[in-house]
């Protein structure tokens, strides 16, 4: 297993950068979930250095901040590789072959959930839900949603995005 990706450096330009997300969000009633989607969107992930940072900004424990980072499965506290195969594990989805699919994706990409290629290119992560529950099992690929997910078809992405 991998978990090397362009990972984040916390030096002094990260801390000034998360210190503008933070006051761009603190007039806001619930500034905390916009914070950790945006310190995503910049690093991919949410640091486990930023959480402390956070934690005092927004006048919170570190467990309070670790606990909704760990709580929303959108939110890694890992790098990812440079693309994103998320399976979906919800209901719907399972009622639809979703673990079958999710087993014959681990064993075709040699990985489990959270983790990443060798080298460095696709990360495995769960999802709970993407909205397309009539089109079952789900599937999305950097943030490209896929219905009726094969492994064929996830196949197809990866393979395109590995070219
Ligand atoms: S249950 Fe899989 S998309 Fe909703």
């Amino acid at each position: 297993m991998t978990r090397t990706s362009p990972a984040a450096e916390f030096d002094s330009e990260s801390i000034e950068r998360l210190d503008q997300i933070i006051a761009s969000h603190l007039h806001r009633e619930g500034p905390l979930l916009p914070i950790l989607h945006d310190i995503q969107a910049e690093w991919g992930m949410v640091p486990d250095d930023a959480q402390p940072i956070i934690a005092k900004a927004l006048n919170l424990t570190r467990a309070e901040v670790y606990g909704v980072v760990s709580f929303y499965h959108d939110f890694r506290d890992h790098p990812t590789g440079t693309h994103v195969l998320r399976l979906c594990r919800a209901e719907s989805c399972i009622s639809m072959g979703a673990d079958d699919l999710a087993d014959q994706v681990c064993r075709a990409l040699g990985i489990g959930w959270h983790e990443t290629t060798p080298d460095g290119r696709l990360t495995l992560e769960p999802v709970f839900c993407l909205g397309l529950c009539a089109c079952g099992p789900s599937a999305e690929f950097d943030g490209k949603l896929v219905g009726r997910a094969n492994l064929a078809k996830v196949t197809r992405f990866v393979q395109e995005a590995r070219a």
